[in-house]
């Protein structure tokens, strides 16, 4: 059975190869990525490794990507690792091995230095040098803002002049974070965006700040992402999406802020796992902002 599929690498320009990756990752995680077409298309560094059958389905895949980091301040060359998965009836063969060694392989031959990505099994990368990172949100009374701040509009990406909006916060953004956050990831942001109906975008015009947020209840809010070139303090951000809001959790490290919340541990679905970067510079509790998930 294996003989019959082919290995094919940096298939994206190819829509029929691109469409048979969403359908393996409809099948076995249940999300359309499809959606990245109407989004402006997926991460242009993106380098898939994947084996198709003779009809042209996709049976395995393991994709790798550039993703910099901001580290303690210093900009990291790392690369992702994103969309592993192997159809039931192809798995314990091995492909998901090579698929595996193919894309460290390549991210080692373009110098990158640090290697992350997030999984349920640790163990599938452990050999691989991937250590287990704990992430933690944090949590506090919102400051209240000096002066009246006007009022923040929210966005809806299926409109094409809001949709352009984000993409440009997106584009010039500054790193949400100098203690660990993504430089960029556009593309991962407006997916996941639109994959969680909850999240809500909305635009502080004077800013230009887009705030990535979920109300919780009357007085709390949880503000996940800001795509802005100059991250405005938390208790502006705040009195602009309402004004009873009273408490806030932070899913970012909130040194650009001008807030300290207590860090809580953060227990997602997935562990974040890295390769490549020094303890020394991961002593500062931290998580991956939600929208920067991949
Ligand atoms: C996990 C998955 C990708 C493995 O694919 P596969 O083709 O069966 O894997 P392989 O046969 O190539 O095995 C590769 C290695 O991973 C190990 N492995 C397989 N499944 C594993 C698991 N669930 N946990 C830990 N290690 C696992 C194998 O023992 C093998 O180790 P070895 O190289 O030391 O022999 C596949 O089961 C799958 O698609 N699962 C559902 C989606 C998923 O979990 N994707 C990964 C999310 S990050």
């Amino acid at each position: 059975m294996l003989e019959a599929l082919t290995l094919r690498e940096g298939y994206f320009g190819d829509p029929a190869a691109f469409q048979a990756l969403a359908d393996l990752l409809q099948d076995i995680f249940g999300i359309d990525i499809s959606h990245q077409m109407k989004l402006g298309g997926p991460d242009p560094t993106s380098m898939p490794f994947g084996y198709f059958d003779p009809s042209g389905r996709c049976v395995a895949n393991f994709s790798a990507f550039s993703m910099p980091l901001v580290v303690n301040g210093r900009v990291v060359r790392a690369a992702g690792y994103q969309s592993g998965a192997v159809r039931p009836d192809y798995r314990g063969q091995g492909l998901y091995r090579t698929l595996m060694k193919r894309a460290f392989d390549w991210a080692e031959r373009g110098g990158f230095e640090a290697g992350i990505l997030l999984t349920d099994k640790p163990g599938l990368y452990e050999p691989y040098g991937f250590r287990t990172i704990p992430q933690f949100k944090f949590y506090g009374a919102v400051p209240q803002a000096d002066l009246p701040v006007p009022r923040a509009r929210d966005l809806d990406l299926k409109q094409t002049a809001d949709l352009h909006m984000v993409q440009m916060a997106l584009d010039t953004r500054q790193p949400v974070s100098e203690t660990f956050s993504v430089v960029r990831q556009k593309e991962m942001f407006l997916l996941n965006a639109h994959f969680d109906p909850d999240i809500r975008l909305s635009l502080l015009a004077e800013d230009d700040a887009v705030i990535a947020w979920k109300p919780q209840g009357q007085t709390s809010l949880q503000i996940l992402d800001v795509a802005a070139r100059n991250v405005p303090p938390l208790g502006h951000i705040v009195a602009s999406l309402g004004p009873n809001f009273q408490n806030a959790e932070v899913f970012f490290p909130p040194d650009r802020l001008d807030w300290k919340g207590a860090a809580r541990p953060h227990q997602g679905d997935c562990v974040l796992m890295v390769r490549g970067l020094e303890p020394a510079s991961l002593t500062q509790p931290f998580m991956l902002s939600p929208l920067a998930d991949f």
